[in-house]
């Protein structure tokens, strides 16, 4: 498709703007000229019909159902890469060559450990607190622990800083874990897979070795590709707001794991997972579907509905697949998988749904997964943020080396009270 024009026209002034066609996709018009221009604004809030930038990560078809890292389709992905290999694909742009992706697990797995005095500031926080209320402290403390990369101009520094922050997330949620449940941390070790090393950090106790179980490493390492990148969801969007105003790497992802927490967004596999349970058998399915379409009830079906697919997550078909075989696997039976699995089918069925195009999204089933292998659902927001890291480290390198880059400054409709004098108070 070749760049074209759109013509704007406000009290009988016709301004014409720049249409641009990306590989594939809707069309942008530039507007960036509109308010010099004009002196109006766009209006769109909830950034329905906005591009908020130009990138070459990620790219969903939410028609389709299609999501691509780099070109590469999210379900070859799932069923043929590893979680290290995405991670090195999101961040340089091309798939490795075994000798790169040894050198960039190698170096991944050297920065690992925390600096032991984070270790006492975990102390701080009260046994029950959210392990999301402790990511969003610890992550955001890690810049005054490595000043060393914190300098963004320095395109080495951000290299530092992006590898500490992979590397890191899942001592800091492993930790986040044990300090929950009263047990020592433990230390990673070097001779484990990112994604083993994390399961032994988890679940591993200090008294007897912990041995990695393939299939649980396996299922991990697959949600975690499944969550690692989005386009310019509500937390990447935060990440390079906050990143626009030059705010250190680590202030920048904690702002992206403080919106991640939302059950709009990746909060919702944590409520997704108490809505399942909280329906328990399937015959009182019907009493949440009716809630979810009662417009005076707040009440919606977690863990359905996306902004862009308006057909299914593919993520959600990997992961619906994913759970079968995590449970058969472990020889488990979650009645809550059997209990989704007829939610989905009534909702599907449901005029309501169907007209609305609400497809379970990638937070339906991964609970029921995770859960399998024995994550508190406190946790599994806190999986998303781990997994995510990597997608928000690599937006925020791109917003960062675009040159025509500036701090994000956006305006508004004003509908307040017009200019005024003051009142004192014995005349109000
Ligand atoms: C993630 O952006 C991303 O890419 C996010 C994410 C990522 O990887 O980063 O994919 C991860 O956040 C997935 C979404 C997880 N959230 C949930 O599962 C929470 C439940 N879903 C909804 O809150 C909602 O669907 C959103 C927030 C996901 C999307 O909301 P939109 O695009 O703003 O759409 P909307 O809220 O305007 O809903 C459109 C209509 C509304 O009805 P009307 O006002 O038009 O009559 O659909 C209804 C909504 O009431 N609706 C639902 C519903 N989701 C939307 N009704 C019942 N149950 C739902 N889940």
């Amino acid at each position: 498709m070749g760049d074209g024009s759109a013509k704007v026209e406000i009290g009988g002034n016709a301004t014409d703007y720049k249409v641009r066609s990306g590989t594939v996709g809707p069309d942008v018009i530039d507007i960036r000229k509109l308010y010099a221009n004009t002196g109006a604004f766009t209006f769109d809030p909830g950034f329905t019909s906005t591009a908020s930038c130009e990138s070459t990560i990620t790219y969903i078809d939410g028609d389709e159902g299609i999501l691509l890292h780099r070109g590469y389709p999210i379900d070859q992905l799932a069923e043929q890469s590893s979680f290290m290999e995405v991670s090195y694909l999101l961040l340089n742009g091309e798939l490795p060559s075994k000798a790169e992706l040894e050198k960039f697990t190698y170096t991944i797995s050297r920065h690992t450990m925390l600096h032991e005095q984070l270790s006492t500031f975990y102390r701080g926080f009260r046994r029950d607190a959210h392990p999301m209320a402790i990511m969003c402290g610890v992550v955001g403390a890690l810049s005054a622990f490595y000043h060393d990369s914190t300098d963004i101009a320095d395109p080495h520094q951000r290299m530092v800083a992006s590898h500490r922050l992979i590397a890191k997330m899942p001592t800091i949620a492993a930790m986040a874990y044990k300090y929950s449940i009263g047990q020592p941390f433990l230390y990673p070790r070097n001779d484990l897979s990112y994604t083993g090393n994390f399961l032994r950090m988890t679940f591993g106790v200090p008294a007897e070795e912990y041995v990695v179980d393939p299939v649980i490493e396996d299922a991990m390492d697959k949600i975690f590709i499944l969550h690692a990148d989005h386009e310019q969801n509500a937390s990447t969007s935060t990440v390079r707001l906050a990143g626009s105003s030059g705010a250190n790497p680590f202030a920048c992802i904690a702002a992206g794991i403080a919106c991640l927490w939302g059950p709009a967004h990746g909060g919702a596999n944590e409520a997704a997972l108490n809505m399942l349970r909280e329906i328990g058998t399937p015959d009182r399915i019907p009493e949440y579907i009716a809630r979810a379409k009662n417009k005076d009830d707040p009440f919606r079906l977690m863990g359905f509905g996306h902004r862009v697919y308006k057909n299914f997550d593919p993520r959600a078909k990997v992961l619906s697949k994913a759970a079968t075989e995590v449970l058969d696997k472990m020889g488990r039976n979650d009645p809550v998988l059997d209990t989704a699995r007829e939610l989905e089918r009534i909702a599907l069925s449901d005029p309501y749904f169907i007209d609305k195009k609400l497809y379970p999204n990638v937070d339906f089933y991964s609970g029921v997964i995770l859960s399998a292998i024995g994550f508190p659902t406190t946790m599994f927001t806190v999986l998303f943020a781990l997994a995510r890291t990597v997608g928000w480290v690599a937006q925020w390198n791109e917003m960062i080396s675009d040159p025509e880059q500036k701090i994000g400054r956006p305006r508004q409709l004003y509908t307040g009270a017009a200019m005024r004098d003051y009142i004192q108070v014995g005349k109000r």
